[in-house]
């Protein structure tokens, strides 16, 4: 499929919620993933466990529609949905919904003059940590280190409300314990570059206890 490689992420369109709810049935784990491109990642944990709902977030409205056709296709529980994750991740789950939240290879162009483009910083993380389960996690993976230590400082000026699993500022070196690879993923490994990945989990606040 052709499809636009990038899009302008600041664009004023992308302020107003326009896509559709996910749906959510009572008692189904859920698992989501920010950034999910043509959700390979989601596809192949849906085909692992079809008794949970995986939910990926993107703002390619063609790969959305494209993730959606699959899903259909493929009699899987996937859904897309478009939305700019930074600016509406907080209207989109009740809260402590989300078993494992996953933030797979974003910002490939990440660049000292785009850092305003940044797809995981502290409001999305702030946003993100309600509608956590307790006892859920939060998993992320990079090739570019840049970007994954950009990850971990958002991530540990939320430390108030994350743990990180490996100590903080420390990178997990225990790979991917998910068992499925997305495509950048996947194409990063075998060409044999290095991959960054950390792991938190949502602490109890008194805000949200757990
Ligand atoms: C490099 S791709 C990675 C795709 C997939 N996760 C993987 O690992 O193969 C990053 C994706 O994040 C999406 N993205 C970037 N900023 C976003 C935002 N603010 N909200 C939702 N999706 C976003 C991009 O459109 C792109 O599809």
């Amino acid at each position: 499929m052709r499809t636009r490689q990038h899009v302008n992420v600041n664009a004023t369109s992308f302020e107003t919620f326009t896509g559709e709810l996910p749906e959510l049935s009572e008692g189904r784990p859920v698992e989501i993933e920010i950034g999910c491109a043509d959700a390979q990642f989601l596809f192949e944990r849906a085909a692992k466990d079809p008794g949970r709902t995986y939910v990926g977030l993107e703002i390619r409205e063609n790969l959305v529609r494209a993730v959606n056709r699959n899903a259909r296709v493929l009699d899987l529980p996937v859904q897309a949905i478009f939305v700019h994750a930074t600016h509406h991740l907080s209207k989109l789950f009740p809260e402590r919904s989300v078993r494992h939240c996953y933030l797979n290879f974003p910002d490939p162009w990440f660049k000292r003059r785009h850092w305003d483009r940044r797809m995981i910083n502290e409001s999305l993380l702030r946003q993100l940590h309600p509608i956590m389960e307790p006892g859920g996690d939060v998993f992320m993976q990079s090739d570019v280190f840049e970007v994954a230590l950009d990850a971990m400082h958002a991530f540990e000026s939320c430390e108030d409300i994350y743990e990180n699993f490996s100590g903080a500022w420390s990178f997990w070196k225990e790979g991917n314990p998910f068992g499925v690879r997305s495509w950048r993923e996947m194409n990063c490994e075998d060409e044999g570059m290095p991959v960054w990945r950390m792991r938190y989990r949502p602490r109890a606040t008194a805000a949200s206890p757990r």
